[in-house]
Parts: C-alpha cells; structure tokens; sequence
C-alpha cells in the first residue's frame, strides 16, 4: 500500500552534540554533564569509550552534510553544547570559536538544501554548574540558561526559527538521580523533582524570551514522555496504576510546556510523600503564560504498567512505582539489540491524544530510530551496510504516522534518530543508529547505509509503500 504525507510534512533526522561532536578544541573546564558521567563511571561505558571522541563530527560535518543531503534528511535537529558555546557561564560570554564552529554547521545545512533546527540542551549542562550550584536545582543556573539562550538567539536567530529549549528534559534527574541507573547513581526523589522543576522554570522563561526576540520564529521542547499502556484498561486495579505512572513520566513536562500546569495527581502524590518541591505563586505565573508553540516527541517505546503485585518496602526512597509495577506483557515485539519493545502504533496513539487533550499542538516526531549490535556483520560485498530491518523499522512506525496525520494529528515531520552512528550514554558505539556508518576499524571514515537510499525515497515523494497496517 501506498502511504503520502501531506505537503508541509517533512522527513528529517537528529543528532546530539555531545553523542557527535567530540571534544576538539574544549578547554579541560568546558566539560559537561555527561563527560562528568563517562570520566566518573568509565569501566560501565562500553569499551570505555565516550564522548571526547565521538563521531567526531566538530571536524568532519563538511563532509558529513553533503552525506546527510544524499539521505534524503530535510530537516535536521541538533544542538548547541552549552559547556562549549560559553567561555564564562556566569557572564555568558560567549567562546567565539565554538561560535563560528556553529554557524558554519548551519550555513552548510542551509547550502545542502536542509533546515537546520536547534535545540538548546541535550544534557550538556556545563559541568561547573552542576558543581558548584547543583544544576537546574538552583534558582542562580535557571538564570545562567536563559542567559545563555538570549546568546544563542542573538546569534543565530535570523537563520534558525524552529528552536527547542531541551531534549528530554526527564532523562538526567530519572535516571541519575531518581532511580540510579546512571553516575552518580542516586536514589534521591527530592533532588530528581527539584530538577525537574528547575527545567519546567528554565522552559517557561525561555519561552518569554523566544517570543521577545524572535516574533517569527517558533519554541517548543522535546520530551520522551512515555505512552503509558496499562495491562487492562478495564481493571480500575490496572487503570489506576497507570494513571500515577502517567502523571509521574507522560505528565510533567507534557502538562506544564502545553498547559500552563501541572497535573493535580502529580503535586498531590509529593505532597503526601513530603517531597514537594519549591514552587512559588510566581513559578506558577510564568508557567501559565509562557506554553510553547510546538512539540518535539521522541519515541522508541511505551511503558506498560499494571496494578501493583507486591508490598512497598517503605525503608526504600520515594519512587513513582510504589504506585504501580511494570508489566512485562507476553509476546511483545522486541529490538533484541537493545532490549527495547517494539510498538509502532504508538505513533497513532500519541497523536490522537495530543489531538484530544493538548489543544492538537503542532508536534513533530523529533527521535525515532532502531539501535543494532554488531551492524557489520550485514554488509554486502561492497561494504555497505544492508540494514532491511531498519527500513522496515521507520517504514512501519511512518504507516502508523500517516494513519495518525489521516485522522487529524497535527503531526509535521518524523527526524530519524540518528543521522550519524554516535555515541549512546553508556552504550557508546554498541548500537548503531545512523543512516550513515561510522566505522571505527577504518578511522571513523563514512559510509551511507543501504536505509539511506530508501529513505532519501520517501523524503523526496514524501511518500513510500509498505505493506497494509
Ligand atoms: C534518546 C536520547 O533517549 O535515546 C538519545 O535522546 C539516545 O540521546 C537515544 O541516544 C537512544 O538511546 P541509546 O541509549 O540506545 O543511545
């Protein structure tokens, strides 16, 4: 069957600055965030290896682009390094070399026919503010962001008009902070929601920014707010578990970027574990008059919860899921690389519920992609990658997309994550994302996969066949 977007529908992809770019021309003082989490933890990071290197992109995106170009991408999303872009953070005075370095990247994009799309934070709080302020805890680095911002407007608002304040903006205090996965491996909810708070705050206020110094131009922020599925929509048991896992992961961001709010059950829930958090009349102000104007989605996979089977044990630090378990539902698709369920019609999903109780947003799949192991191993004889599965991958995530757009979803675009194989947080180059290989064997050198053809395809019709959904 044949599936077509409608015009002003885009395929595009992604690419984090730090998962990319490399450390080339930083100074041992512009580290960041997550070069904090590889330099503290590194016997956890695959190989060892992390972001100092990367794809190395910093010194190859003129060669890189033009490659992004034969892909088909149209739009491409990345993102400014904080830590990089500033040479004082306290002053934001800007690093003119990273400056050019970035202004250069959006020229070339714009020579090969592309948009460039900027978002202001991909994690790379600069490693200084996480130190010695504590991050987006402290009321000082919320300042210290909007600072930053205003710099990065100014120099790169007149060619740049789609901008994002965050990407996943829950990923740092959920995984670091809230239930330890990552450095510095906390179980700390009172830290995690102050976090969270700080970035609803540092959203908002941009926002207001935005809207000062770019009229024409559009913000938003991109969120991995999960599709929460419980096992029995029709067990009240199952329903109200996943109604406190979705005011807890989906609701958040979500309410407060779109709404002006947050969710009732969400305040409430803290409340009563004594975890609130400092929100003032004034936080609640500027929530409520600065909503963005587009959302980015990044989706992989929905979250499935169920009643809770099993006692809280009361002695453990405050968690979302004293209120509900995971469902690990039987005969679920899986990406066996990593370990993540397959589900494409959330697409659908996701966007009906926008339509219903988010006012039907402007919204753009901003991530999507399938990480896998060992790519090599599906070379042809010519070396290029045959990576049927990921075709069949976007292809059957784009149907589920086109069906969502068909009834009314206000959806415009889909970014592939990613552009370039990059290095993943932890995983580093074990699974490979990109349209592009980077092959590390042979000195980082660049090879479009056989998904790049395919998907210059569709982007071109803006259309492509897949079997019937
Ligand atoms: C998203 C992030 O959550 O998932 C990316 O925005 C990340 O930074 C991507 O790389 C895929 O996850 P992973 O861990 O496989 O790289």
């Amino acid at each position: 069957m044949k599936y077509t977007f409608p015009e002003g529908f885009r395929l595009g992809a992604t690419g984090a600055g730090w998962q990319m770019e490399g450390e080339k021309d930083k100074r041992a003082d512009q580290k960041h965030f997550p070069h904090l989490m590889w330099e503290n933890d590194r016997d956890a990071w695959y190989l060892g290896l992390g972001p100092d290197v990367a794809s190395d992109f910093y010194s190859r995106y003129r060669q890189d682009i033009p490659l992004f170009r034969q892909a088909g991408i149209l739009q491409y999303r990345f993102n400014i390094d904080w830590s990089r872009f500033l040479d004082d953070y306290e002053n934001a005075v800007v690093n003119e070399r990273a400056a050019r370095y970035y202004s250069d990247v959006i020229d070339c994009l714009m020579e090969n026919g592309i948009e460039p799309i900027l978002c202001l934070e991909h994690w790379e709080l600069p490693a200084a503010l996480y130190e010695q302020y504590d991050g987006y805890a402290s009321r000082h680095v919320q300042d210290l962001y909007v600072r930053y911002a205003e710099a990065a407007f100014h120099r790169y608002g007149d060619r740049v008009k789609t901008w994002f304040c965050f990407n996943e903006p829950m990923v740092i205090p959920e995984l670091c902070f809230l239930n330890g996965a990552w450095w510095p491996h906390e179980h700390n909810p009172r830290r995690a929601y102050q976090w969270i708070h700080g970035k609803v705050m540092c959203t908002a206020r941009t926002v207001a920014l935005f809207h000062r110094m770019i009229p024409d131009g559009r913000i938003g922020t991109i969120l991995n707010s999960p599709y929460i599925v419980p096992r029995d929509a029709n067990d009240p048991a199952d329903a109200r578990a996943a109604e406190v896992a979705d005011a807890f992961f989906w609701r958040p961001f979500m309410d407060t970027a779109i709404l002006g709010r947050y969710p009732r059950l969400y305040l409430d829930i803290l409340q009563k574990e004594g975890l609130m958090f400092d929100l003032t009349e004034e936080d609640e102000r500027v929530i409520a008059e600065n909503t963005i104007d587009i959302l980015g989605m990044n989706y992989y996979q929905p979250m499935r919860v169920k009643a809770k089977e099993s006692a809280w044990d009361e002695s453990r630090p405050f968690h979302p899921s004293k209120y509900y378990d995971d469902y690990d539902m039987p005969g679920k698709r899986m990406n066996p690389y990593r370990g993540w369920e397959i589900y494409p019609k959330s697409l659908y999903d996701i966007g009906m519920r926008i339509k219903r109780e988010y006012g039907n947003i402007d919204w753009v799949v901003s991530e999507s992609g399938m990480g896998v192991q060992r790519e090599e191993q599906y070379k042809d004889e010519r070396g290029v990658i045959q990576d049927d599965y990921r075709i069949a991958f976007i292809a059957e995530h784009l149907a589920w997309l086109s069906r969502c757009v068909a009834d009314g979803g206000n959806c415009h675009g889909y970014w592939l994550f990613a552009s370039l194989d990059n290095c993943s947080p932890y995983n580093t180059f074990k699974n490979r994302y990109g349209l592009v290989e980077v092959d590390r064997a042979q000195g980082l050198s660049r090879r479009l996969k056989k998904s790049a053809a395919w998907y210059r395809q569709a982007a071109e019709h803006n259309s492509f066949e897949f079997e019937e959904i």
